[in-house]
């Protein structure tokens, strides 16, 4: 039972010591609101008044300079809580593969079980489940330590990360409980309701990580 709880508890214990820290503390510099788009607003305008080619490398704008959006650098918050959630916030971008990658992985081995009709292939499945879910829960963790709470000047793309992302680590902790343990598993198929709960945790996550690079680099950052 204890090993059944685990993911679950030690997940939403980070989730609620982070929440915590952040209203206990002020609000961490971190979040990158409408950094990109100052950024890339910023970068227009200097190229755009750089009509004469040879003058190009003394009209380009540094990125430090103000509205390129690295003046949340100079930011940095006073208080000791404040400076550990905008420690913990920074480890986001690090942290969140392991959610992403392990979710796919998983839905690579159902497939490939499937296709090639030897459930052996996903058998493991609960235990990548089980690593999955906790790193979801620590990505959404430390995604509110980088946002800070919601603020009124949130963009679309980072609303629908922060809740989407909030959902996700719950979706995976219905999977795992859903996945049969290996044992079973290599003798009894998935139920209908664990592939469909796949299908839809594929997409969440999906989703989630073109918004997180929307948050990061801005619209369009996948245009070919
Ligand atoms: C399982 C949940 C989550 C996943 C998989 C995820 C994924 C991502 C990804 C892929 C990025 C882009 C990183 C990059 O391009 O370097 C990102 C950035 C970001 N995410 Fe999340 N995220 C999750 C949850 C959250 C939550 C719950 C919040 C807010 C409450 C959040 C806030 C942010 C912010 C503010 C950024 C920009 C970080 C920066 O540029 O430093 N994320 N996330």
């Amino acid at each position: 039972m204890a090993k059944k709880i685990f993911p679950l508890v030690s997940g939403l214990l980070a989730l609620t010591g982070i929440i915590a820290s952040l209203l206990l503390s002020a609000p961490p510099a971190m979040a990158h609101k409408n950094q990109s788009s100052s950024s890339a607003s910023a970068v227009a305008e200097a190229s755009t008044t750089v009509n004469n080619p040879e003058d190009a490398p003394m009209a380009m704008a540094w990125p430090t300079e103000p509205g390129m959006g690295m003046e949340m650098d100079h930011k940095k918050p006073k208080t000791f809580g404040g400076r550990l959630v905008s420690w913990l916030g920074a480890w986001h971008p690090a942290v969140i593969h392991f959610p992403i990658a392990l979710l796919l992985t998983v839905a690579l081995l159902e497939v490939l079980a499937a296709a090639r009709k030897k459930p052996v292939y996903n058998a493991g499945n609960k235990v990548l489940l089980a690593f999955a879910t906790a790193g979801g829960f620590a990505a959404a963790a430390l995604g509110w330590a980088n946002a800070g709470l919601p603020a009124a000047d949130d963009g679309t793309a980072l609303t629908w990360h922060r809740w989407i992302g909030t959902l996700i680590p719950f979706v995976y902790l219905l999977l795992w409980r859903l996945k049969r343990p290996a044992e079973t598993a290599v003798n009894q198929p998935s139920s209908r309701l664990y592939e469909t709960t796949l299908v839809v945790a594929v997409a969440l996550i999906l989703i989630q990580a073109y918004l997180g690079g929307d948050v990061t680099h801005g619209a369009g950052h996948m245009a070919f």
